[in-house]
């Protein structure tokens, strides 16, 4: 997570990427503790963008140029993200959307779908990895039905007009980054054959950062997309190149897998905090119902009244997240499995679990059920939003990096290793060595529980804020807090982004602190309350939101590349 030497862009609204302000990312261990602000947000007026590639960010502010609304920037956006960032945005992909076009706060599932012949007991006698690495991991990929149907509810620009500059990167190349760089130097040994030729030199040999990537094959993938909509994606020779991948490296994903997928449009679950209404994502993620239940306990245990940064503060952010966190091993795809959401986001429950919080001393709780998980830090997160605070604000994810490392021979799409979010082995522990809940056992056609949160939120009738982040379980405190110190500190987006952070998922009972930004004075006092706690690594947190002056503030989190821009 040390980012010492990359560049990061921030763009400044209106002007091009080649006049754009660079700033070098400070090392992070030259943040002070708890310092409060690390830069300033970009602002505009019209239209923002944060995203985690400004390539992305330049595309998006070409379709506002066009007169695009929200929706057709998020589209173009991604499509872009599949060009430059294959490692968590290819094709191969899936992921939830909130989007707000000033009637009612929508949900998109484009989450993947575990195939046609997989079952409960589907990894029982396959490799220890077979969840992660290899053709046996991939899910039905859902990203491209999520842009296409986004884009068919509530696209303004034609669809074909979006495909312009992604096509343009594919087939004129753009210069990767060192971000890139390091992801394919960490998949080499994972690739299979084809994702070592679509994303190295030559055999041995890696790209260097600012070198041209071009990707012909993946222009001829997106220009069939862009003629025949989710049929050219689903059905046809792009399908039919993906589906021989999965099944040359030991998977069994069919071609009517392909053809069956659907999206889901779902409601979103809302929660109160300090006179906001915030919109989150319901199951299955699970990032809703654990951040409602957070927001619920920061607001009975009054944490706000204390001082920003405060031990006293960190402390009760660390207990109200154990708890939220508590009953996450219970949920699954609700079309499978009944989430007990009554029971979890009860006031009875959550009384119960916020008397159970003491100043002085952090407290351990049994489990509701065996245990929880942690999943992939290899997703991202971009947000869209204008004056009017119509927003689309979007998670999506390969789950590892370049997910299976199967990547497709003839088009060069990396295809995701989701199926290793799902109860893969009853009570054995997953990738990242935690067990997961029964309700999230693999059946065909099942969506895994994620993490993913995508949010937004709404003052007085008017939506004020798109967020989210990568980073498995720590996407759900990450966001969390970026949300709390804009509403309760006051702080704007960026500082609010920036600022130091703690994860605690109730299992291990831990509190995971942001590497080299809380004091070592700090951390000793939390474990003079009783934590046990472990610097570590932060969810990389991207939003947008209308400002008390009504600026229209976007920012992305240092913790990682990303650019921020608009108009
Ligand atoms: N694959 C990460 C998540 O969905 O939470």
């Amino acid at each position: 997570m040390h980012h010492n030497s990359s560049l990061k862009f921030r763009i400044a609204p209106g002007k091009l990427l080649t006049t754009a302000v660079l700033i070098v990312t400070m090392s992070i261990s030259t943040f002070l503790p708890a310092q409060r602000a690390f830069a300033i947000p970009a602002e505009g007026s019209k239209m923002m963008i944060s995203a985690p590639s400004p390539y992305a960010v330049e595309v998006g502010k070409k379709i506002i140029e066009q007169g695009g609304n929200v929706v057709d920037v998020a589209v173009a956006v991604g499509l872009t993200l599949a060009v430059t960032s294959p490692y968590f945005a290819a094709l191969g992909g899936g992921g939830f959307a909130l989007i707000n076009m000033g009637d009612e706060v929508e949900v998109i599932d484009f989450r993947e779908t575990a195939p046609g012949k997989t079952s409960p007991s589907y990894y029982k006698d396959k490799a220890k990895d077979a969840s992660i690495t290899g053709g046996a991991a991939v899910g039905v990929p859902g990203f491209p039905a999520g842009l296409y149907e986004m884009h068919k509810k509530h696209g303004k620009l034609r669809w074909s007009k979006l495909f312009a500059e992604p096509m343009r990167l594919a087939d004129k190349g753009f210069n990767v980054s060192g971000a890139w760089v390091k992801r394919a130097k960490r998949t080499e040994k994972r690739f299979n054959d084809a994702g070592r030729k679509h994303f190295m030199k030559k055999v041995g040999v890696h790209y260097k950062p600012g070198e041209k990537l071009t990707q012909k094959g993946l222009v001829k993938a997106l220009k069939e997309f862009k003629r025949k909509n989710v049929s050219g994606f689903y059905e046809g020779f792009v399908a039919k190149d993906i589906v021989q991948a999965v099944k040359s490296s030991g998977g069994d994903l069919t071609l009517e897998d392909m053809k069956n997928y659907k999206v889901r449009w779902l409601k979103p679950l809302t929660a109160n905090y300090l006179g906001h209404k915030i919109y989150l994502m319901p199951p299955p993620s699970s990032g809703g119902v654990v951040m409602k239940s957070a927001f619920s306990l920061l607001e009975k245990l009054k944490v706000h009244e204390k001082a920003p940064l405060s031990v006293d503060e960190l402390h009760l952010m660390a207990e109200v997240l154990k708890r939220s966190f508590r009953g996450r091993a219970t949920l699954g795809d609700p079309d499978f499995h009944k989430n007990p959401l009554d029971y979890l986001l009860s006031e009875e429950y959550l009384n119960e679990m916020a008397k159970g919080v003491s100043l002085s001393k952090a407290k351990s709780l049994k489990p509701i059920t065996l245990k929880t998980i942690v999943d992939s830090n290899e997703t991202t997160h971009y947000a869209v939003m204008d004056k009017n605070g119509k927003a689309v604000s979007l998670t999506v994810t390969l789950n590892g990096s370049y997910g299976s490392g199967v990547v497709s021979n003839r088009f060069g799409i990396a295809l995701n290793n989701e199926m290793d979010d799902f109860t893969t082995r009853p009570g054995q522990p997953n990738m990242y060595g935690l067990i997961q809940g029964m309700g999230n056992t693999v059946e065909p056609g099942k969506r895994p529980l994620s993490s993913m949160s995508p949010t937004l939120v709404e003052k007085e009738g008017k939506m004020v804020m798109a967020i989210g982040a990568p980073g498995g379980p720590r996407i759900i405190s990450g966001t969390l807090q970026a949300i709390y110190r804009v509403l309760a500190s006051d702080w704007d987006l960026d500082s609010a982004i920036q600022a130091p952070r703690l994860h605690h998922q109730f299992l291990p009972d831990t509190v995971f602190v942001d590497r080299n930004r809380i004091s070592p004075d700090a951390l000793e006092l939390l474990r003079k309350r009783g934590h046990k706690v472990e610097e570590s690594w932060g969810a990389r947190v991207k939003g947008v939101r209308i400002n008390e002056e009504g600026h229209i503030e976007a920012a992305f989190d240092a913790r990682s590349e990303g650019a921020a821009g608009g108009y």
